[in-house]
């Protein structure tokens, strides 16, 4: 794709910027830029072209949740990990509690909503949370090169300040055996995790590593095995944009994974990754401008698996 097609399709979705707003139940990402638009294509090639805002640092939020899985499904092995959480769609919000408790004997639906994050961020190996923490970060350099990609301190704040219905998740759990291991611990490790900062040329770059089945670019190689990588990409397709996934699923076809403070990654298999910021968000958690940006994408480029 040249850069003059993307930046046209830049330019035609400025307009959306408009729609939705900021996330602001985490009070720090209320002090989001809204005109922030940008999008990164990193293709098989290793051609990497940006456009608009694409080196602004924003936090990855819910978009670390493919991150927790792939370290939990490293770590265990898919047949443990998915005995505690599931592979269904929720169809509900991100944050919901009510179906915790009444569906799939109190097992979260699935690792990219709120509940299956937390559970699937207990699982994760290390003596402490410094060690699972930087253990993700290492993981993420590897792939991004990008040394900056690390906490974002008053994000985290903000998000353990203000995370009660996220420890209400995770106490639900515990209480049910979901989560075996230390709660504090989980949860620290999970606000840390989503509030860790990215550039859309980042999520393009993870984005182009599971494209590629697991394989890194470069002396950064870092390899995850297939087999994960089919998970993730699964669970992507089915649930990585919350109650909205089916309608994208339809329109974009491609799976992605959202975060509230509008980033997505979307992976094209054996061709490319994106990486989309636009920070106003809709009612579902999802960036509309960044929406309307990929649905493009994928219309143009005849992305759509079907
Ligand atoms: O726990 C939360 O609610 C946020 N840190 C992450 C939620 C999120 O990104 C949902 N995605 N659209």
């Amino acid at each position: 794709m040249k850069r003059d097609e993307l930046e046209e399709i830049l330019e035609a979705n400025r307009y959306y910027i408009r729609g939705g707003k900021l996330a602001n139940y985490i009070p720090e990402l209320a002090n989001a830029n809204p005109n922030t638009l940008g999008i990164t294509i990193a293709y098989s090639n290793g051609e990497i072209i940006s456009v608009g805002n694409c080196e602004e640092m924003f936090t990855i939020q819910s978009i670390s949740k493919i991150i927790s899985l792939i370290m939990a499904l490293q770590d265990h092995g898919h047949e443990k990990v998915f005995s505690i959480v599931g592979m269904e769609s929720s169809g509900e919000p991100f944050n919901s509690v009510s179906e915790l408790e009444t569906k799939e004997s109190h097992k979260p639906l699935n690792p990219l909503i709120n509940a299956g994050a937390i559970a699937v961020a207990s699982m994760i190996k290390g003596q402490n949370v410094n060690e699972r923490f930087s253990k993700v970060c290492q993981f993420l350099y590897r792939i991004t090169g990008n040394e900056n990609v690390t906490l974002n301190r008053r994000v985290y704040e903000s998000e353990r300040e203000t995370g009660d219905r996220n420890r209400s998740l995770a106490y639900f759990m515990k209480s049910t055996g979901v989560i075996k291991s230390d709660v504090e611990e989980a949860l620290d490790l999970y606000f840390r995790l989503c509030s860790i900062s990215v550039t859309c040329s980042d999520l393009a770059k993870i984005g182009l590593f599971l494209a590629m089945g697991g394989i890194g670019q470069g002396s950064q190689l870092k390899k995850v095995s297939p087999e994960i990588v089919q998970f993730v990409l699964s669970i992507m397709l089915t649930a990585g944009m919350y109650n909205q996934s089916g309608e994208c699923m339809m329109k974009i076809g491609v799976p992605a994974k959202s975060g509230v403070s509008g980033g997505i990654l979307a992976v094209a298999p054996n061709q490319m990754g994106i990486g989309i910021i636009g920070p106003s968000i809709n009612d579902k958690g999802n960036s509309i401008a960044g929406l309307k940006i990929l649905e493009d994408i994928s219309r143009r480029y005849k992305l759509h698996l079907f």
